[in-house]
């Protein structure tokens, strides 16, 4: 796919988006509205709600560029039809990614897709399998494995070995949804459209056990064995779902251990979300918000600090989005920072800890085979 030049002949990504919603908002602005921030130029060309031309109009009324006017669709069928769209963006919830990106993937787009990719395991692999074969692009947008503290965390305990060995994480993610207040439509108390603190919050505890624990080259790519324990609530449909969910990975090859905690029905008791230490004294702690680090700090046994600051002004969409740029630039169809096989392993272990669990989603039905 070549990528397509403004009049100044300077290469613009052209993004269009399925789902209108919060996040959809949130991505937008850190795509034309942080330039600043951007190595690349990207535009959105077209928004498609799934029934409404008008609301789609409204969300491009406030993304519009000075010389960029979007097209809005009341239907995902037509936008991904359309020829100027380079990059497919889908946030809406993650009981409809799989058929959502289906579409898209079929009509010949590459995806971005936001986390979680989809419901479980079958329906990731089923997208790999079909982006593979249609030879485009496609992504989870789990953007935190974009940004640069990640990556420093990452060389400070596996080439630095800052902790030494022996390594424990503990993390603690608390975000108040206010669940039980919330009518029956929204996405935060309602199973049936993905309510639940594993597969909305859960996966950033166990992105950074993947990043900072799995993929310590003294776990030689091993799977953790998991143990997972939840509070769980009944919805107004009667299905149950996690709210505060506590899970443990133990990684043998490298003696590691994960210790992980989300709940939803809590505002944050402390900004130092994550806290990781070795066999030698010192602790490394990442500080912010767990999907939003701003701060890393090492403290040293002797009571000494040493604070590194990733702060940024911005959502923190653009290290993803100018990601994507660069692969659809080299014509890569995966990004080395999620490629599939990652993605594919976190469905796995969110299928392993609903199974503890004993949490089923009405849209697991899709791929149940008996
Ligand atoms: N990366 C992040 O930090 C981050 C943060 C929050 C959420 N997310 C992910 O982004 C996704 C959307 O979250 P959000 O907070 O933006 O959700 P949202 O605003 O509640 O809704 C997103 C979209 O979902 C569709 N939708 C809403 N209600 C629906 C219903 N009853 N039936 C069918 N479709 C419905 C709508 O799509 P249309 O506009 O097409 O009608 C809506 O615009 C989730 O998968 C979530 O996990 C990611």
């Amino acid at each position: 796919m070549t990528i397509a030049q403004n009049s100044e002949n300077v290469p613009v990504l052209r993004w269009g988006f399925l789902g209108a919603g919060l996040i959809a908002a949130s991505f937008a602005e850190d795509l034309v509205q942080a330039q600043q921030h951007h190595k690349y130029q990207h535009e959105i060309v077209a928004v498609a709600t799934r029934n409404s031309q008008e609301r789609a109009a409204a969300f491009t009324e406030r993304f519009k560029g000075s010389s960029s006017f979007p097209k809005a669709y009341g239907s995902y069928e037509e936008l991904v039809q359309d020829s100027n769209v380079d990059i497919v963006y889908v946030s809406n919830h993650h009981p409809q990614h799989y058929d959502t990106v289906k579409l898209a993937l079929l009509a010949g787009k590459g995806v971005l897709c936001e986390k979680p990719l989809t419901i479980n395991y079958p329906e990731a692999l089923d997208l790999v399998e079909l982006a593979r074969e249609k030879k485009v692009f496609f992504a989870e947008g789990f953007w935190i494995r974009f940004f640069p503290i990640v990556k420093k965390a990452q060389q400070l305990l596996h080439e630095e070995r800052v902790c030494g060995k022996y390594l424990r994480l503990f993390i603690d993610f608390c975000l108040n949804s206010r669940f039980r207040e919330l009518p029956n439509e929204s996405r935060m108390c309602n199973v049936s459209l993905g309510a639940g603190a594993l597969l909305d919050m859960g996966v950033y505890p166990l992105t950074w056990s993947q990043v900072l624990l799995f993929d310590d080259p003294l776990n030689g790519k091993n799977d953790p064995t998991v143990s997972s324990n939840a509070l769980t609530f009944t919805d107004n449909n009667d299905d149950v779902g996690d709210y505060s969910t506590a899970v443990t990975l133990v990684f043998p090859k490298s003696q590691a251990i994960a210790v992980l905690c989300t709940s939803m029905d809590r505002d944050p008791v402390t900004q130092d979300f994550l806290r990781v230490d070795g066999d030698n004294g010192v602790q490394l702690i990442i500080s912010g918000k767990c999907f939003r680090p701003q701060t890393l700090t090492l403290k040293k046994p002797d009571g000494s600090s040493e604070i590194m600051d990733f702060s940024f002004d911005a959502t923190g969409f653009f290290y993803e989005q100018d990601a994507v740029f660069e692969c659809i630039m080299k014509n890569l169809n995966e990004a080395s920072e999620i490629p599939h096989g990652e993605s594919l392993r976190m469905m796995r272990l969110t299928d392993q800890i609903r199974h503890q669990l004993k949490i089923s989603y009405p849209a697991d039905i899709r791929f149940t085979t008996n």
